[in-house]
């Protein structure tokens, strides 16, 4: 019932024990600052400092930032080209001397969020979206979850991460006004195709949810994720719980 959740991420990877009955966090997060996109071998080896950090024994599940066929790594949109086509799940799994269980950032998000948050309960069709370097997505249906990529809708001629993302906001310096605009016209070519009757909305920026909610119409309850930045480290866990 307990069990090593790591988030890679766009600027740092976070790790910790989970109780994986609660979802709580069994001890303050170990997080190591990546400044500069490390590659595979590099990124294993804070994979291992963070598993040795908690003399973790028990399983291990690992949130990437791309796209995740089985054990492999298929797509490294902000992160090192070299996790292209990676068996990450043979990776991880040899620096840590442990099986370890991959899955793709958002997904992790969306199962800490369904479980134990925003989503807990809700039946119907959830659309979950992680703003943060990039744009992650996770639709539910009856609580079964179908990990997607909609951060790389094309829009405006390019991946709409690219135009939406809590990091361009940050880079180009856009007030909330202008950045909630852009956000707008995104989730409503979204609920033009899927039309969620509940979206969550996580990344760090979703703790400052007050400032652009208002601009956002959708016919969808809009509500922030309940972990904030810690449902990738949650439902990594959840994940190694029944797949590592
Ligand atoms: C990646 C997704 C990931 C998202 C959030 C995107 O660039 O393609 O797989 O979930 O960023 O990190």
């Amino acid at each position: 019932m307990e069990a090593l959740g790591i988030d890679i991420g766009g600027s740092a990877i976070k790790g910790a024990p989970v109780d994986t009955r609660t979802g709580r966090l069994l001890a303050k997060r170990h997080r190591i600052p990546t400044p500069e996109p490390l590659t595979p071998g590099q990124m294993a080896k804070a994979v291992k400092e963070i598993a040795a950090d908690f003399s973790w024994k028990g399983p291990i599940g690992v949130g990437f930032p791309g796209v995740i066929q089985g054990t492999h790594i298929r797509t490294s949109a902000n992160l090192h080209k070299a996790f292209i086509d990676c068996d990450g799940g043979k990776l991880f799994s040899k620096a840590v001397a442990r099986p370890v269980a991959l899955i793709n950032d958002a997904a992790a998000a969306g199962l800490a969020e369904m479980k134990f948050g925003a989503g807990r309960d809700f039946e119907g069709k959830v659309l979950l979206l992680t703003l943060g370097t990039g744009v992650g997505s996770a639709l539910f249906s009856r609580g079964v979850i179908f990990p997607a990529e909609l951060g790389h809708l094309p829009f405006k001629g390019r991946s709409a991460e690219k135009y939406v993302s809590a990091a361009v906001r940050e880079k180009k310096n856009l007030g909330w006004k202008e950045w909630s605009g852009r956000l707008d016209r995104y989730i409503r070519v979204l609920e033009t195709l899927l039309w969620p009757e509940l979206i969550i909305v996580g990344g760090g920026v979703s703790a400052k949810h007050r400032k652009f909610f208002p601009y956002l119409k959708t016919n969808a309850k809009l509500v922030p994720a309940e972990f904030f930045n810690e449902s990738g480290i949650v439902g990594a866990a959840l994940w190694a719980e029944e797949n590592a």
